[in-house]
């Protein structure tokens, strides 16, 4: 296959913005009316980190065949259209025997030139699992880096070193993939800002060069181990100074902020995300899943015993669920437009008010996130009015 170029491109601004378009719309460059996402879960993990509230569990591996075997059976019995989006995340996929992971993968059935998109941790990925991965219709990788740096990796908890990263991006391009991700977080306790630094340039060094990244502020999440000792909490300011960093650095090598969290090199943005900010329908399968359809959302039992059992009973997986009114779906449109590229109409906010100065900047008929607006976008949405139109 050709392989993308994933260094420098040439195009000016215009190709590249009908490049974003397309990549955002999918195949075909489908309305997100006409795009459909799937979501696999996947809740296992060799070790927990105390910073993380995902579903996910270190002790039932024993699980893995049965979960799986589930999983099929919801797809199965859900009988979806075909997907433009498939995303296999977790928890740690990777830890999955590669055949049953694929064997799950050949159940979701996909349109032509849909994006396939599985998470790995640095340290499970091969050259072989990635071939696996690929010959299975995989085209594309998430790879979990969070830093290079030795005692912040340790700090975060994490089992891989930076080795482990470079070999998995050699791999990750010798088998062959369209496009790879690689998730970085900032902010972890005894980090500091030239950690960080030292973090982006190796990722961005890294051969290939991540078309993608996205780089997460440490989050404290309630009921973690983390939340427990305010003394390694991220500090506001600190986290501010990172996201700037990181915008400047990967900004000026040649990725386009498109979500706040999100930089790609044009028509590398991610499908399955742009479905989930455009309000698309997507189906969740495996335990703590969320789908949606058309303002209705429901989610699956939380645990993969409870999730194993129902399927294996022929009772429903669903464990709640909720119908959004119109007004709600407005503002949660209007929130997740404000933190895109694209921005919201300029109806949505009062762009006379003083405590929005240069924390938005209009194009056009859009007002969209000035950089310092970034830092702040949780106030700038607490301004948005509705009634306005969306798109
Ligand atoms: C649920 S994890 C799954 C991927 C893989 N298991 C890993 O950790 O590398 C997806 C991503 O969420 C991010 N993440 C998880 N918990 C977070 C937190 N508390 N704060 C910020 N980012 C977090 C990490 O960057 C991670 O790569
Ligand atoms: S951050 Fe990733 S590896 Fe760590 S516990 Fe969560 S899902 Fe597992």
């Amino acid at each position: 296959m050709t392989r993308p170029p994933w260094g420098e491109r040439s195009e000016g601004p215009h190709v590249a913005e009908e490049a974003f378009h397309k990549a955002e719309r999918g195949p075909a460059g489908r309305p997100p009316g006409e795009r459909f996402g799937v979501y696999v879960h996947i809740p296992f993990c060799s070790k927990r980190c105390d910073y993380c509230a995902f579903a996910t569990w270190t002790d039932r591996h024993h699980l893995h065949a049965e979960y799986i075997a589930a999983c099929r059976a919801e797809l199965t019995a859900a009988d979806l259209v075909p997907a433009t989006s498939v995303f296999v995340g977790g928890g740690t996929p990777s830890l999955i025997e590669p055949l049953l992971l694929t064997g799950l993968l050949a159940d979701v059935r996909r349109a032509p030139g849909a994006e396939v998109t599985v998470e790995c941790n640095p340290d499970n990925v091969s050259l072989a699992l990635m071939r696996t991965y690929r010959d299975a219709g995989v085209n594309r990788i998430s790879l979990g880096v969070q830093s290079t740096v030795p005692h912040v990796l340790e700090s975060l908890g994490r089992e891989h070193d930076r080795a482990a990263v470079a070999s998995a991006a050699e791999a990750i391009e010798a088998a062959g993939f369209a496009s790879f991700n690689a998730d970085v977080i900032y902010g972890a306790a005894g980090e500091s800002l030239a950690d960080w630094e030292t973090t982006l340039r190796d990722v961005l060094a890294l051969a290939p060069s991540p078309p993608h990244i996205s780089a997460y502020g440490l989050t404290v999440e309630a009921g973690t181990p983390l939340a427990a000792q305010p003394a390694r909490h991220p500090d506001d300011d600190d986290q501010a100074s990172k996201y700037l960093l990181a915008h400047q650095m990967l900004t000026d090598a040649g990725l386009a902020n498109y979500e706040i969290s999100n930089w790609a090199r044009p028509g590398h943005e991610c499908r399955h995300n742009a479905l989930y900010w455009d309000q698309g329908n997507y189906r969740g399968i495996g335990c703590a899943a969320h789908s949606h359809a058309d303002g209705r959302r429901w989610w699956n039992h939380h645990t993969p015993n409870r999730y194993v059992d129902a399927v294996g009973s022929g009772a429903t997986t669903e464990s709640g669920n909720e119908c959004l009114d119109a007004e709600t779906r407005e503002v949660e449109a209007l929130q997740l437009c404000l933190r895109t590229r694209h921005g919201v109409p300029a109806g949505a906010l009062d762009e006379s008010d003083p405590d929005l100065a240069g924390l938005v900047e209009r194009q056009g008929e859009r007002l969209v996130l000035t950089v310092a607006g970034k830092l702040l976008a949780n106030e700038v949405a607490l301004r948005l009015r509705t009634s306005a139109p969306t798109t």
